[in-house]
């Protein structure tokens, strides 16, 4: 559905917002017009950023909530609509990364990282959902996937990449489904941005087991672009329509490419190799 300026006097949820990506998709929400809930499991740190936005006049709600846990997002909602009277906008963006390679990690690392990435995002749709489509009018789900979900080599962040597939195909089905709404999805793929993701374990329940070793480090990533750089592009998706975006270093976007190029590459090698041995020899 078209409308100019579908942001002003409409709320946006958006969870993992106490920091990085998250935090600059509700401050760029703000900046726009909308109400912004924010939520993340690190309430101190989400209720100190709702601060600072309203310091800045926006409308703006901190919410402690851990997305894998059905009933604290439950009470999220209520939160928000109890707040706000409405959601139009809810960005799935918290998420957890873990490097290390499939032999060595556990069961309890992928349940960890599907729990959140996976589950957090479904749980979320869950409560949200049936409101929104009630509700009519301008409405919109971003979900937070990433550029490893199209990498043709996923080597050591493999679990990872395997949770952020799901969130492509969970996104690209519902955005079919909800078209019929009149609901909007879109996909946003940020790498590279410069936030504290390599310290996704700080959050890491002890339910899950022992934590996994961390063989890349756990200081702000390199050579990336900012936070607030990829809540711009997806900002602008959003308002487009757009179903995918890309977010990531410029000086990146060759190697990006060249990448996706190659999943098509292997794709189409197998399709060419099968249409050959269906045709008999000699026909
Ligand atoms: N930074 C990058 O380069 C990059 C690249 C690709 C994808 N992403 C994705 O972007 C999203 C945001 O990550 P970020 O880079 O801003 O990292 P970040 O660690 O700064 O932010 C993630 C937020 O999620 C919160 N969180 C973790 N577990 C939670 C839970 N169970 N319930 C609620 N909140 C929880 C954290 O407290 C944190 O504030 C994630 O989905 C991540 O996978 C980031």
């Amino acid at each position: 559905m078209f409308e100019p300026d579908p942001f002003a006097g409409r709320t946006a949820v958006v969870t993992g917002a106490a920091g990085g990506i998250g935090a600059a998709l509700a401050a760029e929400l703000g900046a726009r017009g909308m109400s912004v809930v924010l939520a993340d499991i690190d309430e101190l740190g989400v209720t100190r950023t709702a601060a600072e936005l309203r310091e800045r006049g926006v409308r703006a709600l901190g919410v402690g909530v851990d997305v894998s846990d059905p009933e604290s997002v439950a009470a999220l909602a209520a939160a928000s609509y109890a707040e706000f009277g409405s959601v139009e906008l809810l960005c799935n963006n918290a998420g957890v990364l873990l490097f290390g390679s499939v032999a060595d990690s556990s069961i309890g690392d992928w349940r960890w990282l599907s729990s959140v990435n996976v589950e957090g995002m479904l749980n979320c749709l869950n409560a949200f959902l049936p409101r929104m489509v009630e509700a009519g009018g301008w409405r919109h789900v971003m979900n937070t996937a990433s550029t490893h979900a199209f990498l043709p080599d996923t080597a050591n962040s493999a679990l990872y990449s395997a949770t952020k597939h799901a969130v492509v195909g969970i996104t690209l089905g519902l955005r079919g489904e909800l078209a019929e709404e009149g609901i909007g999805v879109t996909l946003l793929c940020p790498g590279q941005a410069a936030t504290r993701i390599l310290d996704s374990q700080r959050n890491r329940p002890h339910s899950f087991g022992r934590r996994a070793g961390e063989p890349f480090g756990t200081g702000v990533i390199p050579m990336a672009i900012e936070p607030r750089e990829v809540a711009r592009a997806a900002v602008d998706g959003i308002l487009r329509g757009d179903p995918l975006v890309f977010a990531l270093p410029e000086f990146t976007r060759g190697t990006f490419r060249g990448q996706v190029e190659e999943m098509w590459r292997l794709a189409d090698n197998a399709l060419g190799d099968r249409a050959e041995s269906a045709c008999p020899v000699g026909d």
